[in-house]
């Protein structure tokens, strides 16, 4: 029997494919979520769309705890317990959260195998909490399942033995194909948006360098209030009361439309159908790229270079100018979308579950 562990938004959508083969070749699992993400627009609306088990173990960790350390060991405490009676061979975890975290301490610990789904990635930015969650859990993990060539490279440049690391692509191009077909069938949010095909821009910030972060948040939303194009901006709770905290959201232009976190079948359509991703997420850079839409990220580093590499992601940093300028070229120059997909051929989740035995 294997374990998957999840808490966030990006997990639940990066691991479905996984469930989904799990129940298609009734391989036992067991689902453990966190609770790091609660909020029904953050959670549960994924798992009805993405047609997904309850979990079989739920913890309440978001609403408790809010700092790191707390969030983490919490986490950890919480996983532990449920591991020691459940003994499962093999748990999974994915990407860089605090609950991919908590699931590989708590695993390894206890000498239970850990497989890290998207290991390897590196943004050489130890400021941000995801870089340090990355590190650990590749350290202790026993099964590396890295998208690309880089990211395995990154792994043995710190030592870890050749056995351990598996180049599978990223269970991301597995969902982006599972579900854009049945986006464009479902999904009639241009309608309701009254939007046309290409002609806006989708924006999400949420990095917690640049939302926390009173100047940056107030430098990057300036700008976002001075592009005369429009502008659809599905903001994540976190932007969005650090925001009301720095009263940034006065006087917003009518461009501008702020909206709650939006469904995936809905936001795969506005990124398909989007003129251009504005974006500091690690998970649109990717799908940008996918789905061919130019994506310009508000950071100053990336671990997803191959998005840049490929032409598809430019890097413009946080400050009101330059975003100004790149985005104004970027409305300027001919849509490219001719990209070539960097991260696999659309079956990381057979692999990664063929490595570890079970499928
Ligand atoms: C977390 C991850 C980040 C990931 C993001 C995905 C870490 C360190 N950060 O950041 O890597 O990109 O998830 O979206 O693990 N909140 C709600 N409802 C929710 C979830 C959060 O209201 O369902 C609010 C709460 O005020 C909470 C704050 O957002 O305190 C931050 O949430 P948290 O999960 O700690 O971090 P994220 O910013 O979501
Ligand atoms: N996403 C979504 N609705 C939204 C914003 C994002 O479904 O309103 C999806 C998006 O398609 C991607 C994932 O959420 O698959 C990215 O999550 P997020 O940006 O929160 O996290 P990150 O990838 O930065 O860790």
């Amino acid at each position: 029997m294997i374990c998957l562990i999840l808490g966030t938004r990006p997990e639940i959508i990066k691991m479905s494919p996984i469930i989904r083969l799990c129940q298609k070749e009734q391989i036992p699992f067991q689902l453990i979520h966190t609770g790091q993400h609660y909020s029904i627009n953050m959670d549960q609306v994924f798992f009805e769309e993405l047609h997904l088990p309850q979990p079989h173990h739920a913890l309440d960790v978001g609403t408790k705890a809010s700092k790191q350390g707390h969030q983490t060991g919490m986490m950890v405490e919480g996983i532990e317990r449920i591991l020691l009676g459940m003994r499962p061979e093999v748990v999974l975890v994915q990407g860089d959260t605090n609950s991919v975290l908590a699931g590989a301490l708590a695993a390894s610990k206890i000498h239970i195998k850990v497989g890290h789904v998207e290991a390897g990635l590196r943004s050489y930015d130890r400021q941000m909490p995801e870089e340090v969650n990355r590190i650990l859990c590749d350290h202790v993990s026993d099964y590396l399942f890295c998208p690309t060539d880089g990211s395995a490279k990154n792994v043995r440049k710190e030592g870890i033995v050749e056995e351990k690391i598996h180049i599978t692509g990223n269970t991301i191009v597995d969902a982006v194909t599972a579900n854009s077909i049945i986006s464009d069938q479902e999904s009639i949010i241009l309608h309701e948006m009254a939007l046309e095909s290409g002609s806006f821009i989708l924006l999400t910030a949420h990095r917690a360098e640049n939302v926390d972060n009173e100047s940056r948040f107030t430098s990057i939303l300036d700008a976002i209030k001075k592009i005369d194009y429009p502008i659809i901006y599905p903001i994540h709770p976190r932007a969005k009361k650090m925001a009301e905290e720095f009263g940034l959201l006065d006087q917003i232009p009518e461009t501008l439309r702020i909206v709650d976190p939006i469904g995936y079948m809905d936001f795969l359509q506005l990124q398909k159908n989007a003129r251009l991703m504005l974006t500091d997420s690690g998970g649109i850079q990717e799908e940008a790229c996918i789905l061919g839409v130019p994506c310009l990220t508000l950071r100053e580093n990336t671990e997803r270079p191959e998005t840049v590499s490929v032409g598809a992601n430019e890097l413009i940093g946080w400050k009101t100018d330059k975003i100004l300028n790149k985005v104004e070229n970027a409305l300027q120059s001919r849509k490219d979308s001719g990209f070539s997909n960097p991260f696999g051929d659309g079956k990381a989740s057979e692999k990664i579950l063929q490595i570890i035995g079970v499928c």
